[in-house]
């Protein structure tokens, strides 16, 4: 017998049952309290105390600053694990076996190239266009060059409509990011590894032979790896949501891409490189801008600190600031702006605002340093945020999906003016 939650309303008792996780998480179903309550709804702006799913896919812990990927740790699969393994995890469940793995590859290579009439939206964006709202158009365009990949409600059509957007969206991400640096628009090398295959499309030069860093492979597979799935934040909901339509993959990729672009989101990574250089060109004075985040009346936050669910270390900036120090160190680069991130992060985890409040290093405090030491310019941080992120927003669309989901629509309390009649413009 479940355990229930009794709540009593207008001194009427009502009584839901609980639902305890796998880690022991425990919710209350409220999926009938508006009919057995004659219409009470909850409330609960930005949903921090709302679950809007029962999922499989990834548990964190944000007091113990736990991150599991189907029950696998981050920090074992950032160590062992390679990208397209835990993409394949994430989705289906399972890690591949090897022959499992080398068929997804194969799967995806097949569909690795885009029509050509992509090309000609590519060309139509202005250079100065952001790269997030040109990749959250190419990827919505993907559908009309791939009607079959809108109705998939059999688990062989969504395969094949995940092959599809994995093939193509290192092509889509590779070509925004040439169009703004005027370099031909090509595809990459078919007997490359997949992350290999990225490097190569994004970073070739027309007049030489493109080779490979092992540094900055392994570091750009580790960062994938770190951003691959998040549970239901922001752009992972929306994903989920507009999924929910069945308006198909690849536009419910695409809102998830315009979700994931702001700066309090998978933004942030580009607004703390911006921070950090705008420290470093006042001279490196971080007490201003610690001042700045703390003033309540200035709308400026310490971009890369606080997360919505981590009341903790983000498990992810410790193993990115740590291959920060690495990748810097292998390509002897020695940055500024990492010594001033590292002078912030130490104030900051001092200071009784932030601690109160806290506020740690999130997963985008050290990312877009990593990415700036790779030659990544800071406009295109984001864009490798949502490369990473792919494999989650798929595993989490193909589980609402094959769960049967009802389509996601929220209630809402009603503030707005009682009925009254119309009035003449005369009478206004
Ligand atoms: C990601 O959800 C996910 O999982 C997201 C993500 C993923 O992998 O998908 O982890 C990726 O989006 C990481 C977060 C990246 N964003 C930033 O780094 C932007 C800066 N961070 C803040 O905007 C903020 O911390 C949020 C948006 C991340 C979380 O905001 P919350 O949980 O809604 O917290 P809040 O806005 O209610 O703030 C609580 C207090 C407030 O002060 P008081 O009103 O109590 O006085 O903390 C303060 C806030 O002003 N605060 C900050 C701050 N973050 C929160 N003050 C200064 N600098 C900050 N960064």
């Amino acid at each position: 017998m479940s355990e229930k939650a009794t709540l009593e309303i207008h001194g009427k008792k009502y009584e839901f049952p609980l639902i305890v996780g796998t880690e022991n998480e425990v919710a209350i179903d409220i999926s009938n309290l508006r009919s057995t309550t004659d219409s009470v709804i909850t409330l609960d702006p930005g949903y921090k105390n709302t679950g809007s799913c029962e999922s499989a896919i990834t548990f964190l812990d944000g007091e113990k600053g736990i991150l599991r990927y189907r029950g696998y740790s981050i920090e074992e699969l950032a160590e062992k694990a390679d990208f397209l393994e835990v993409a394949f995890l994430l989705i289906f469940g399972e890690l591949p076996t090897k022959v499992q793995l080398d068929k997804f590859h194969t799967d995806i290579k097949a569909q690795s190239v885009v029509d050509e009439d992509i090309r000609k939206i590519v060309d139509a964006f202005p250079k100065s266009a952001h790269p997030m709202g040109v990749l959250a158009s190419l990827t919505s365009a993907l559908t009309a060059f791939n009607p079959s990949s809108v109705n998939v409600d059999s688990e062989e059509d969504m395969y094949k409509a995940i092959c599809k957007i994995l093939g193509k969206f290192p092509v889509l991400v590779a070509w925004t990011f040439r169009k703004k640096h005027g370099l031909p628009l090509d595809y990459g090398d078919k007997n490359l590894g997949y992350v290999e295959n990225i490097l190569k499309m994004m970073f070739k030069q027309p007049n030489e032979d493109y080779k490979i860093n092992p540094i900055i492979l392994n570091a750009l597979d580790k960062l994938l790896i770190l951003h691959a799935d998040h549970e239901q934040n922001c752009s992972t909901s929306t994903v989920r949501i507009a999924g929910s339509s069945h308006v198909g993959l690849f536009a419910s990729l695409s809102t998830g891409i315009s979700a994931l672009w702001g700066p309090l989101h998978g933004g942030a990574n580009q607004a703390v490189l911006e921070m950090l250089e705008a420290i470093n060109l006042d001279g490196g004075d971080t007490d201003k801008y610690m001042a700045k985040a703390k003033d309540r009346e200035d709308p400026f936050r310490l971009m890369g600190f606080g997360h919505r669910v981590y009341k903790n270390f983000d498990p992810r900036a410790k193993i990115i600031k740590k291959a920060a120090d690495e990748v810097l160190n292998d390509l002897g680069v020695a940055d500024k702006i990492l010594e001033i991130a590292k002078a912030l992060e130490k104030e900051a985890l001092k200071d009784p605002y932030f601690v109160e409040r806290k506020l740690y290093p999130n997963v985008d405090f050290y990312s877009g340093i990593i990415y700036r030491a790779m030659g990544i310019p800071t406009d295109m941080f984001t864009v490798m945020f949502a490369l990473g992120r792919l494999p989650g927003w798929i595993a989490q669309w193909r589980e609402m999906r094959l769960n049967k989901e009802p389509i996601g629509r929220p209630r809402q309390i009603y503030i707005g003016e009682t009925l009254r009649p119309f009035k003449t413009v005369d009478k206004r």
